[in-house]
């Protein structure tokens, strides 16, 4: 037996993605990146020159955006160019541009408006009742499906995470410092996890896992033993 739905939480760039990837991969189950959402709605709010505090704009584009994520890891070009997956926005391809600067800067905001976690969620729980799943996020193990049948809470110490966020930025041709990529990530952790509708914390009964001092190699390894071990630990 094999645990059917992953949930797998934690701050900025702790790992989580790179993990709930491989592990999808390695079950052969769908994989969702819930960040993706967030960052959708918040790209199109800063597309549309709408402004980040009007709640009630930035609410009715969470609930009227046409946003899909697709298995297809080519760009248009046929070209792999590091992506999970493609995301689309009425039909128009915005995997990298959900992850600019610009967008780290406003998710986290976004992201505390009830109304528009209400409609976000409303369609993970859509795709998470297809069944076999991993899904990344904050709030999956507590919030969006709390029956998870295996919960991580990723984590990693902030300089750890900054520099991983920064070296992927830079081979990405983005420009921004070291200094300001560990800024966002202090204060994207500050927001999520004091905001009042869902904020990030461990599920409790979710499994911490520390990435700081593990290379990809040994962070894949550590999933694999926790996911085949996962019917040994009394469940079922
Ligand atoms: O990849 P990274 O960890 O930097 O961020 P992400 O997972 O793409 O999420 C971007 C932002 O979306 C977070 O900082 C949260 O504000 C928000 N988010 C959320 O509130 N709930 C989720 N389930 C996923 C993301």
């Amino acid at each position: 037996m094999r645990p059917a739905t992953i949930a797998i939480d934690g701050p900025a760039a702790s790992g989580k993605s790179t993990l709930g990837y491989y592990i999808a991969q390695y079950l052969n189950y769908l994989y969702l990146d819930t960040g993706v959402l967030y960052r959708a709605v918040t790209w199109a709010a800063l597309n549309q020159k709408v402004a980040i505090a009007d709640e009630a704009a930035i609410t009715t584009l969470a609930q009227e955006l046409d946003i899909t994520v697709s298995p297809k890891i080519q760009n248009h070009h046929h070209e792999e160019d590091g992506r999970q997956y493609t995301v689309t926005s009425d039909g128009q391809d915005i995997t990298w541009a959900i992850r600019t600067p610009e967008v780290d800067g406003n998710v986290s905001p976004v992201s505390v408006y009830p109304g528009v976690r209400e409609a976000l969620t409303r369609r993970m729980r859509e795709i998470a009742a297809q069944g076999k799943v991993v899904m990344v996020g904050r709030d999956i193990g507590t919030v969006v499906i709390p029956d998870a049948d295996l919960k991580l809470y990723v984590i990693a110490s902030a300089e750890e995470r900054a520099k991983r966020r920064y070296e992927e930025l830079l081979i990405r041709g983005k420009r921004t410092t070291y200094e300001a990529v560990l800024n966002n990530i202090r204060q994207r952790d500050k927001i999520d996890s004091g905001r009042e509708a869902a904020p990030l914390c461990a599920a409790e009964d979710a499994v911490e896992f520390d990435t700081t001092a593990y290379s990809k190699a040994e962070m894949f390894k550590a999933i694999i033993e926790i996911v085949e071990n996962w019917n040994t630990q009394g469940n079922n």
